[in-house]
C-alpha cells in the first residue's frame, strides 16, 4: 500500500515535471513583464515623438492616453519612459522620469511624497516647495498610471501651473478627463491619445514574441486560434492572451479544444489576480454580493456589511466606487427615486472564498 502511493505520487512529479519542461521562461508571463522589445504601433511613435519634443526644447505636451483594457497603454508607457532615459543617458541630458501607479499612489500628498522620496510626515507646504525645486532642476516625465484613482485633484493643478513637467495621464475612459474642475482644465490640456483594441493580426504578433521569449516549442496555428478567440470574444484584451497562453506552452498543445479551455483558465487567472490586490473589506463586500445573485440594493448592502464592519456611508461608497472602476461590479437603476441595484460581475465568484482562505492561510 505505501510502496504503490509512493509510485502514485512519483508519477504525478513526473506529469508536472513533463508540463512545466517546455516553460523557458516563467517571468514572461506576468502581466507586468517588460520585454527588450514590443511591438509597436501608431501610437507609440506619437508618444515617442513627444516625449522625443521634451527631450529637446523641454515643451512637450501633456498627454491624455486612454483605451480600453489590455490595449497596451502601461506597457507602452513604461517601455517608452525606460528607453527616453537610456537615451538622455546616451546624449547627457539631464532627464528624470517617473512611473506611478495611481491605484497605489492616490492622492497629492502620497504621489509628491514618492517623487520627492520625502519620510512620511513631512508638512504638505514643504512637500510642495521640495517638489517645485526637484521638478525644476531638469527635465522630468510624469506618468500617471490608472489616473481614474486619483482622489484629488491639486496634483495635476500644481504640476501643470507650478512646474515644466510633461505629464503622461494613462485612462481607460477619455472622458474621464470631462470631470475636471475648469480650473484645472485651463492649465493641463491634453493631447488625446487612443488605443484602439487589438486585432487579431497584431495579437498574433505580440502573442508569437513571446511564446518565442517564455517556451521552448510552440506552435503557430494555435497561437493564430488563440488571437481570434482574443480578438473577437474579449475585446482584443491581450491579458487573456498572454495568460492562456502560458496554459497552452505548458500543455504543448495547441488544438482548437485545448485553446478553448486554456481560454476560460485565463478568465480565471484574471479573476484571482484583481482579488488579489483588494483590501479584506473590499473581498467581503464581494462576497455578500456572491450570495444574492440577482443584485442587492446599496442600502441593503450597506447593512449587511455593517454587521462586519463599522464604516461611514461615504467610505462604504468609496470601496464600492473601486470596485466599479475595476470592473467587478456593476450599479444599476438609481432613477425616479428607485435604489441602486449592486450585482456581481465576476465569472467565477467562489474565487473570493479561495482568496479569503489563502489569506488567513498567511
Ligand atoms: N505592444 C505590445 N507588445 C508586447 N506586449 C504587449 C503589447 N501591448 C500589450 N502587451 C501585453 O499585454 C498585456 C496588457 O498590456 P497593458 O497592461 O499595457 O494594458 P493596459 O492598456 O495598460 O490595460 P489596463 O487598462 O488593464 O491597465 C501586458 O502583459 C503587456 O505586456
Ligand atoms: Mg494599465
Amino acid at each position: 500500500m505505501g510502496q504503490q502511493k509512493t509510485l502514485d505520487s512519483f508519477l504525478v512529479f513526473e506529469e508536472g515535471i513533463r508540463r512545466g519542461e517546455n516553460i523557458k521562461n516563467n517571468a514572461v508571463f506576468r502581466l507586468d513583464y517588460i520585454p527588450e522589445k514590443i511591438y509597436e504601433r501608431e501610437q507609440y511613435r506619437v508618444i515617442g515623438r513627444e516625449i522625443g519634443v521634451h527631450m529637446g526644447k523641454g515643451a512637450g505636451s501633456h498627454l491624455l492616453i486612454s483605451g480600453t483594457r489590455g490595449t497596451g497603454k502601461t506597457l507602452t508607457v513604461r517601455y517608452l519612459l525606460e528607453e527616453s532615459r537610456k537615451f538622455a543617458m546616451e546624449r547627457g541630458i539631464d532627464l528624470e522620469v517617473f512611473y506611478i501607479p495611481v491605484r497605489r499612489f492616490r492622492n497629492t500628498y502620497s504621489i509628491l511624497k514618492e517623487i520627492t522620496s520625502s519620510k512620511h510626515g513631512t508638512p504638505y507646504d514643504a512637500l510642495t516647495e521640495k517638489a517645485k525645486k526637484k521638478l525644476e532642476e531638469k527635465k522630468i516625465i510624469l506618468a500617471l498610471d490608472e489616473l481614474e484613482f486619483l482622489e484629488d485633484m491639486e496634483i495635476l493643478y500644481f504640476l501643470s501651473r507650478e512646474t515644466n513637467a510633461m505629464v503622461l495621464a494613462i485612462v481607460t475612459n477619455p472622458l474621464w478627463v470631462k470631470k475636471l474642475e475648469d480650473s484645472i482644465q485651463s492649465s493641463f490640456q491634453p493631447e488625446p491619445i487612443i488605443f484602439p483594441p487589438y486585432s487579431a493580426t497584431e495579437l498574433f504578433e505580440i502573442l508569437r514574441q513571446r511564446a518565442e521569449l517564455g517556451l521552448y516549442e510552440y506552435d503557430e496555428k494555435g497561437i493564430e486560434i488563440l488571437s481570434a478567440i482574443v480578438a473577437s470574444r474579449f475585446n482584443g484584451d491581450a491579458r487573456y492572451g498572454i495568460l492562456a497562453l502560458k496554459h497552452l506552452g505548458k500543455e504543448n498543445k495547441w488544438d482548437e479544444e485545448t485553446v478553448n479551455s486554456a481560454v476560460a483558465k485565463s478568465v480565471r487567472d484574471l479573476e484571482l489576480l484583481l482579488l488579489a490586490t483588494l483590501s479584506h473589506e473590499s473581498l467581503d463586500l464581494l462576497s455578500i454580493l456572491a450570495t444574492h445573485p440577482d443584485g442587492m440594493s446599496t442600502t441593503e448592502l450597506f447593512h449587511t456589511f455593517r454587521r462586519k464592519w463599522d464604516v461611514s456611508k461615504p467610505t462604504f461608497f468609496t470601496y464600492l466606487n473601486d470596485l466599479d472602476k475595476q470592473g467587478l461590479i456593476g450599479t444599476g437603476g438609481g432613477r425616479r427615486g428607485k435604489p441602486y441595484i449592486v450585482t456581481l460581475l465576476l465569472q467565477y465568484p467562489e474565487l473570493i472564498k479561495e482568496e479569503l482562505k489563502r489569506r488567513e492561510v498567511k
